[in-house]
């Protein structure tokens, strides 16, 4: 070795050493849990409180949520679970998203005459797809908690033999979900009242879920996909027309995937891979903004700018997204700044950009706890954003006898049919077709932010319009706002097809639509606030922890 290379070996090792230094020593003063509902925030910290890290507390409070919000998401969905591990700056994705049953076909959800019934996607046995939620959770326990996962499901199981009182939440979507939920006794049975809509105060228990939960806690994996619950869940699908068999339960397995990381304007942003398309379209869409000085233009320009990113962002979503064990997608390029170039370079400051091919197919779901997001970090620094879903509210309101497991209704996130919508107006193509096995593709953005200062860990609920919620709190985080601002953020949407500016009740107002509408946008009120966002903001300047659980709703953010 030359004595220069000499030198710069030492430097390199001395940069090396302050980078550990600065990441590996900083810790926050304090641990925050936000979640959409009180009691899970609470089991979090009851597992904080006797040793468990941020990865146990997600355990508990994933678990918890299955209870305490059935409509959202549980054992009977799937989910995303984005992990930063301290101790070595680990970041990965646990994808346990749902899979296709082996015996789906691609025409499984069309009529006689060959046409798309949604209602066969979206309700009962049909719409299911294999449940990942209890293999996740018993992975992140294994590797990376300190408790056993016995211990970890000690308070959702406690929440479950008890009962608690249900909130508003529970009672809008229950009622909005009665008539299909009638058709299925055993669902019928544990979630409504005597087979009417419950009305408050409702205590709502759920023994067979605890049993189930226990099962899970003395056999791990097993305790669900195999024995008498594995047994049980086959046969309640069967019974209902469903086409799920043991060897589908057996054979499902989570996968640990590489999240997807780029840089913002300073911000190392980390999100949701594929089978998400989360983290392909926010990158493209913050891409595309990142030659913009967004802060210094007018608001309206601002908007137009935005809207813009999201409408080209999203239809790549349709054009090219999937199940990356399925498909091969053109990732590199989609996710380069050369790209955002070519995207960017049609964009017009005066002028709405291309249509998109359809007519209006702009829905209006009821939404809000249906599908879930939480953000956790402990002392040492672990942090875990998860987005769980069961995709409609109360999923397809089909309870497997004797299981206490409310089952997803997440096939219908595959293109049922080339130019048919999904429920939240997605459309797609051959990317996104059901095959056996596959994974649907999700729009579930759970994402972690960090520049010089500041970490974030957010995420929401809210269908195709979780990305472009997650992109508005991040503009809001770049911009020097805190963590209650980034979760109020008054929101709005294009998602390509429709070609329409979807916004909440209040999101833009009467002025900016009418000069919005003046350079060409076309807009639908959503007449209701939209969205669910939990939010963490460690700010390591003046060692502080914030965090926000969204104002539209009922969720409970914790900080001690
Ligand atoms: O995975 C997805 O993209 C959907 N199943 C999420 C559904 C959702 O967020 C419902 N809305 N509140």
């Amino acid at each position: 070795m030359n004595i220069k290379s000499n030198h710069l070996f030492k430097l390199r090792i001395i940069l090396c050493l302050l980078i550990f230094l600065e990441a590996g020593c900083a810790t926050p003063p304090k641990s925050a849990i936000a979640s959409a509902h009180p009691l899970a925030s609470q089991a979090g910290f009851e597992i904080l409180d006797v040793g468990g890290n941020a990865f146990d507390a997600a355990v508990a409070v994933s678990a918890a949520l299955a209870v305490v919000e059935p409509s959202g998401s549980g054992l009977g969905g799937g989910g995303f679970w984005l992990l930063h591990r301290a101790s070595d700056g680990k970041q990965v994705m646990i994808d346990g998203r749902e899979r296709a049953p082996m015996a789906a076909t691609r025409g499984m959800f069309l009529d006689a005459n060959g046409n798309f019934d949604q209602s066969r996607s979206l309700n009962g046995a049909l719409a299911a797809g294999i449940p990942g939620m209890p293999a996740a959770i018993v992975h992140m326990a294994e590797k990376y908690g300190e408790l056993p996962i016995a211990q970890s499901l000690g308070p959702a199981i406690r929440y479950a033999r008890e009962g608690f009182l249900v909130d508003e939440g529970y009672l809008r979507l229950i009622a909005f979900r009665a008539k299909v939920m009638k058709q299925y006794p055993s669902a019928a049975s544990i979630f409504l009242h005597n087979k009417e809509n419950p009305k408050p105060p409702f205590r709502l228990q759920q023994t067979d879920l605890a049993n189930t939960l226990e099962q899970i806690g003395k056999r791990g994996k097993a305790g669900f996909y195999q024995g008498s619950v594995g047994q049980a869940l086959v046969a309640g699908v069967r019974s209902a027309g469903g086409i799920w068999t043991r060897k589908d339960l057996q054979d499902y397995a989570i996968v640990e995937r590489k999240p997807v990381i780029w840089n913002y304007k300073g911000i190392k942003i980390t999100s949701a891979a594929p089978p998400s398309s989360g983290g392909v379209v926010l990158t493209e869409a913050l891409n595309i903004l990142s030659a913009f000085d967004l802060a210094n233009e007018t608001k309206i320009n601002r908007k137009h700018l935005i809207i813009e990113s999201m409408r080209r962002a999203y239809r790549d979503r349709a054009r090219y997204l999937g199940d990356p064990d399925y498909i091969q997608m053109p990732l590199p390029r989609l996710l380069s700044a050369a790209y955002a170039e070519k995207l960017r370079s049609d964009i017009r400051i005066d002028h709405a950009g291309f249509a998109s091919e359809t007519v209006d197919t702009a829905v209006d779901p009821v939404e809000g706890q249906n599908t879930t997001h939480f953000s956790v970090l402990d002392k040492a620094g672990n942090r875990v954003s998860a987005t769980l879903s069961i995709n409609y509210p109360f999923g397809s309101c089909l309870v497997a006898k004797g299981t206490g497991v409310l089952l997803n209704d997440e096939m219908d996130d595959f293109v049922g049919q080339k130019g048919s919508p999904n429920t939240y107006g997605l459309t797609g193509g051959e990317a996104n077709a059901i095959e056996p096995g596959k994974r649907m593709l999700s729009s579930m953005t759970p994402t972690f932010l960090e520049d010089s200062e500041r970490v974030a860990i957010l995420g929401t609920p809210g269908g195709s319009r979780i990305i472009s919620m997650v992109l508005l709190a991040i503009l809001d985080f770049s911009e020097g706002h805190d963590v209650d601002s980034w979760v109020a953020v008054p929101r709005f949407h294009h998602q390509y097809e429709p070609d329409l500016v979807q916004y909440e009740k209040g999101g833009l107002s009467y002025d900016e639509i009418q000069l919005l509408e003046k350079k060409g946008h076309k807009f639908k009120e959503i007449k209701r606030h939209y969205g669910n966002m939990q939010a963490i903001l460690w700010n390591k300047r003046n060692q502080s922890v914030t965090a926000a659980s969204d104002p539209r709703k009922y969720g409970m953010a914790i900080v001690r």
